[in-house]
């Protein structure tokens, strides 16, 4: 069975670019072998992050992301069965904070901030869509 997994968590005070660049990397080492693919967002200090795969796998990393020290405040915002991959082609791409990227972020937040915690299932599948229609800025 085919799921996506969303979930967003606040960066430790102590995080740093080279973390984000071994998160990264360990991504990309681990995640096409799990067949594993989707994206991670880092804006204002929250990272939101979307995994899609097999039930087990994306469980089974789910957990394992949940026991890093690099982050805190974990909530699970949507768990689905889907037919099809948004994220076909990414093995986990850090998608950056560009002008047109927090707009976009903006426009499905219900508050000033971005606030993936406060934002409806929906609403989360229609920004992973439009960030995906948007691949061209989505980084390696
Ligand atoms: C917000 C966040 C997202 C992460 N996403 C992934 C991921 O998609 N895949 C992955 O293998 N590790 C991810 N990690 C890192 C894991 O927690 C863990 O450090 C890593 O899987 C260990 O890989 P290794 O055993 O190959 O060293 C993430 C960590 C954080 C804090």
């Amino acid at each position: 069975m085919l799921i996506r997994l969303t979930y967003a968590s606040r960066v430790k005070d102590s995080l740093g670019p080279a973390d984000v660049k071994d998160i990264v990397r360990a991504s990309k080492r681990n995640n096409a072998r799990l067949g594993i693919t989707g994206t991670l967002l880092l804006v204002d200090g929250i990272f939101l992050q979307c995994l899609e795969g097999g039930l087990l796998p994306v469980n089974t990393l789910y957990h394992r992301i949940l026991l890093d020290p690099r982050h805190q405040q974990p909530a699970l915002l949507n768990f689905a069965e889907i037919d099809r991959r948004l994220f076909g082609g990414w093995h986990m791409g850090l998608v950056p904070a560009t002008a047109d990227n927090l707009a976009l972020l903006m426009a499905y937040s219900p508050s000033a901030q971005f606030d993936p915690y406060a934002m409806r299932p929906r609403a989360l599948d229609a920004l992973l869509e439009e960030l995906v229609s948007r691949a061209r800025v989505l980084s390696e």
